[in-house]
């Protein structure tokens, strides 16, 4: 039973992209579950909150999974979720997540896919509100005298997920990459994989020179390098979003994962 973390030096660098495709390369001839913890950005439909991440996962896993029990704490605002939790009074805890986790790890897949959201040290708030003394002030952690938070890779930490880090190439991309890596690795987390992902349509300036300094940089394998593919084709056709995850599921060399 293996399960990996998804995250991205950023929002919007093709998390949940590599994520369909990975699910769709991996459901060939495995049992695949998807989790997308924490969503923010959501449409209120028949009273459930429903994220677009969540039901593009729900389409290519094979678990038979509905989109709550793949996406368990959802706000409808798109925002950064503790700030959204906090605006509800409410708050995301470790303890919340790591029980929606074992829901779906009950499922026994062959793989868990976990999409994150954000980037890597995506705050989940403050570590508990009980802790916060009477007279209000915050909770200060004496190391850094800033007050004591929660991330969602404290979760990926506790969980022992494996990370395959996704790589929005961009100008700036070489920064965001290393520095995520290297905050992984200091972590105390297993980063097994990285994939280079072009986002967007305009392709950044050596671009092929940009994915061999990474190669470079980074000492894990780059299991896959997805172009940019543009809604309409060459020949003037359009191009569904399962047509292009099954085009980049074609790109993936699973094997390192799968050791
Ligand atoms: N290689 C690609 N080709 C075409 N569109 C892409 C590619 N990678 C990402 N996108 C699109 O870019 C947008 C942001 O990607 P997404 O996977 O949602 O990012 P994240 O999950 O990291 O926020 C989405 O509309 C997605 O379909
Ligand atoms: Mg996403």
């Amino acid at each position: 039973m293996k399960q990996f973390f998804i995250t991205a030096t950023d929002t919007d660098a093709g998390k949940t992209f590599a994520s369909c495709a990975l699910i769709h390369a991996l459901t060939k001839d495995k049992k695949v579950a998807a989790f997308k913890p924490i969503s923010a950005g959501c449409e209120l439909i028949d009273g459930v909150l429903i994220n677009e991440d969540a039901k593009l996962l729900s389409k290519f896993a094979n678990c038979e999974q509905s989109i709550t029990h793949i996406n368990p704490i959802a706000f409808k605002q798109p925002i950064a979720p503790h700030i959204a939790a906090k605006k509800e009074n409410t708050q995301i805890s470790l303890t919340q997540l790591t029980h929606h986790f074992d829901k779906v790890k009950s499922l026994n897949a062959d793989i868990t896919l976990v999409e994150g959201a954000g980037g890597w040290r995506l705050p989940l708030g403050q570590s508990s509100l009980d802790a916060l003394p009477q007279d209000g002030n915050e909770t200060l952690n004496d190391e850094n005298k800033r007050p004591a938070y929660q991330f969602l890779s404290d979760f990926v930490k506790a969980s022992k997920l494996q990370v395959i880090l996704i790589v929005n190439m961009k100008l700036g991309c070489l920064n965001h990459a290393l520095l995520t890596y290297e905050t992984i690795k200091a972590d105390g987390v297993d980063c097994i994989a990285w994939i280079a992902n072009c986002a967007v349509g305009e392709s950044m300036n050596n671009l092929s020179e940009n994915i061999s300094e990474l190669e470079l940089l980074l000492p894990i394998p780059k299991i896959a390098q997805f172009d940019y593919i543009a809604d309409i084709d060459e020949e003037g056709h359009e191009v569904s979003f399962y047509q292009k995850i099954n085009l980049a599921a074609q790109h993936i060399n699973l094997a390192p994962l799968l050791v």
